[in-house]
């Protein structure tokens, strides 16, 4: 038996999970700051970093409290060290080195990119390879082929915003603060998804990439009036809201899901992991289920998995370990800011 601690602190969430072998999560708690950052309108990265540092190591007591272990139950230490905002990194990557360096015991580094994905897998007994993987996340929209662990190609990407982004941008145009997706989830219930249109976001020349650029702009101009920047007043009719942004959902997540499934019949795969914030959106699990021919199974996070976490950075963290023979990485690893994909 293995017990892993994982470590993520690579945006505006302190996580920290403590999972058994890979697949059976012990623990997964999480320290938000989004209330931090609100009056900013997204993630203020010094404030970040100030909050990691003071909220991983009571998170990580916390954790051990709440498995009911102690240091000496933990074998190996886990952090994301990639790709994310350098300070945050850098405060839960040396937060590791040093537990793993005081308890003499190894440390591994995590793709939190990947971790997303993994987060999928966790739920399974087995994961299938190959198979498809998509990460809508607030960095990241990504099409993957999967080979194996650590085994990525990437096959399409958002050449622009990510997804995530998108509903965080075009949220905060309707005055929703930071993170918007939840709520505009919430505003585009009951909305007419076919009142506005938004056109595809897949690019014209290569349909497994977006660009969520175009979907912003026509956001904006629906909203303030054409050629209007984000300062003028708001145009459009309260009462029309919900049309906008059930609208601006469904054209945000309907190309994802049918890049995934051209992905899946091009290349012969009948099993997809979904990873990344925007899989918590309830719409795009319908969209999905609509649309993907019934011989693909789509597998998404589980509750409490959706999100930053640190449950699937000690998952794939174990991983990681057994890829390293069991031995895993010297301390003078590092944190890496950048990296639009797996392949780092
Ligand atoms: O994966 P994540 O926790 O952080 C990154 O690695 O980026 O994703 C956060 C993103 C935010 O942009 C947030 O607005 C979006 O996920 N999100 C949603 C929903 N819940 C979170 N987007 C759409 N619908 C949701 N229900
Ligand atoms: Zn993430």
């Amino acid at each position: 038996m293995t017990v892993v601690l994982g470590i993520e602190t690579s945006c505006d969430e302190t996580a920290v999970g403590i999972v058994k072998d890979g697949k059976t999560i012990l623990t997964n708690l999480l320290a938000s700051h989004v209330d931090a950052h609100k009056s900013f309108g997204g993630v203020f990265p010094e404030i970040s970093s100030r909050r990691h540092f003071d909220l991983l190591l009571p998170l990580v007591k916390e954790a051990l409290d709440e498995a009911s272990l102690t240091f000496s139950n933990i074998d190996v230490i886990a952090v994301a060290n990639r790709p994310g905002l350098m300070g945050s990194l850098l405060m839960g990557v040396n937060c590791a080195k040093s537990l793993a360096y005081a308890l003499n015991i190894p440390i591994v580094s995590v793709n939190h990119i990947e971790a997303h994905l993994y987060a999928a897998m966790m739920s399974e007994n087995d994961f299938t390879v190959p198979s498809l993987g998509l990460i809508a996340s607030g960095g990241h929209t990504t099409l993957v082929n999967i080979m194996g662990i650590n085994e990525y190609e990437v096959i399409g990407q958002s050449v622009d915003d990510s997804v995530g982004e998108a509903f965080d941008k075009v949220g905060r145009l309707l005055d929703i603060p930071y993170p918007a997706g939840p709520k505009m989830e919430e505003l585009a219930r009951g909305g007419d998804c076919r009142r506005f249109d938004f056109g595809d976001t897949r690019l014209k020349t290569d349909p497994f990439s977006f660009s969520y650029s175009g979907l912003k702009t026509k956001a904006l101009y629906l909203l303030k009036g054409q050629n209007r920047s984000s300062k003028d007043e708001t145009i459009l009719p309260q009462d029309q809201f919900s049309d906008f942004a059930a609208s601006f959902q469904e054209h945000a997540l309907t190309p994802l899901v049918l890049a995934a499934k051209n992905a899946c019949l091009e290349f012969g795969i009948s099993k997809v992991y979904i990873g990344g914030g925007v899989s918590c959106n309830q719409r795009f699990r319908e969209i999905f289920d609509n649309l993907m021919p019934k011989h693909v199974l789509v597998v998404w996070p589980k509750k409490g998995l959706c999100l930053d976490n640190g449950a699937m950075i000690a998952g794939l963290g174990y991983q990681n370990f057994l890829k390293s023979g069991q031995k895993g990485e010297n301390l003078s690893l590092t944190a890496f800011p950048s990296g639009k994909c797996l392949s780092l």
